[in-house]
Order: C-alpha cells, then sequence, then structure tokens
C-alpha cells in the first residue's frame, strides 16, 4: 500500500486517493471549495463552474472507488445561492453527478462480469432509490 495510516496529507486530493487502494475507506467527511470567491492563498476559488463540476467528477469517481459498500461520504457544501428566479444548487448537482459516477460504475461491472451470471438483476436501485446524499448534519 502506497499510503501511511494516521499520518496528515498535506497535498491535491486527487494524488492522495490515487495512493489508496480500491475498498478501502469507511468513512470520508470532506468540505470541499464552494467556488464562491473565497481569497484563499493557493486556490482559486472563483473558477468556470463546467472547470468546477470536470473536478468534482473526478474526486467523486476516486471516492466510489475508494470508499467501502458499506461506507459513507459526508460533503459539506450549500444547497443553493443566487435570487430566487436564477438560483444555483451545487449540492444537487453534486448530487446528480454521483448518481451518474455510481451508475457507469455499476454498468462497467455487469459488463465485465455478465457471462459470470445467468441471470442478473441490475441492483439499480441502489441508485435511484435511498442513496441520494442527506442534507442534515445530524445524519452524519
Ligand atoms: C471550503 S474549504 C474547507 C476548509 C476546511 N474545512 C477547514 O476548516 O480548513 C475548501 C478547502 O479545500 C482546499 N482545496 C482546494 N482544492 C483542493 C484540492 N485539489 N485538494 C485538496 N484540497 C483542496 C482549499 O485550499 C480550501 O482550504
Amino acid at each position: 500500500m502506497e499510503i501511511d495510516l494516521n499520518k496528515i496529507y498535506n497535498e491535491d486530493c486527487l494524488v492522495t486517493l490515487s495512493k489508496v487502494p480500491d475498498n478501502f475507506i469507511d468513512l470520508t467527511v470532506t468540505s470541499p471549495p464552494y467556488n464562491i470567491g473565497i481569497k484563499y492563498d493557493v486556490y482559486n476559488d472563483n473558477v468556470e463552474w463546467k472547470e468546477y463540476y470536470d473536478w468534482t467528477k473526478e474526486w467523486i469517481k476516486e471516492l466510489f472507488r475508494t470508499t467501502k459498500e458499506d461506507g459513507r461520504v459526508c460533503i459539506n457544501h450549500y444547497l443553493s445561492c443566487g435570487q430566487p428566479n436564477n438560483r444555483h444548487a451545487p449540492l444537487m448537482k453534486i448530487n446528480e453527478i454521483a448518481k451518474k459516477v455510481a451508475r457507469n460504475i455499476l454498468d462497467d461491472w455487469f459488463e465485465k462480469n455478465k457471462h459470470s451470471y445467468d441471470a442478473v438483476e441490475e441492483p439499480l436501485e441502489y441508485v435511484e432509490e435511498g442513496n441520494d446524499f442527506l442534507v442534515f448534519h445530524q445524519n452524519l
């Protein structure tokens, strides 16, 4: 294993996650940048939303790969902002990205394993029901 336990890695999360084996993490608690223009020392918190969500998709893919089947990922983000007629809802978008990532992973798995199973009922309810992000801190 490339990563040491009980050690703090101060580096890009994608670099750190790339060192983590599959199905390894029980719990992730994270507060990613919100892309609302906070003045950080080294990070630009005001990028194009496409760039932001493309990057979000990368770390979510890595979290799906590294999280155990019964693990959990807790993401602190904001529900929505903007005017009532022009609301932007990052948490909902992240939920959508996570569902697509999960569906692609399951589709790939079934494609690779389809010869081993005579009749497989795709457990798509995994991504369709019950696994949306929870939006309450007390459910952590
Ligand atoms: C919303 S803040 C979270 C702050 C944190 N909860 C704390 O109390 O210090 C987002 C943080 O993510 C960091 N960040 C931005 N891009 C990152 C990346 N690729 N990998 C790891 N951290 C990153 C930013 O520098 C910022 O400190």
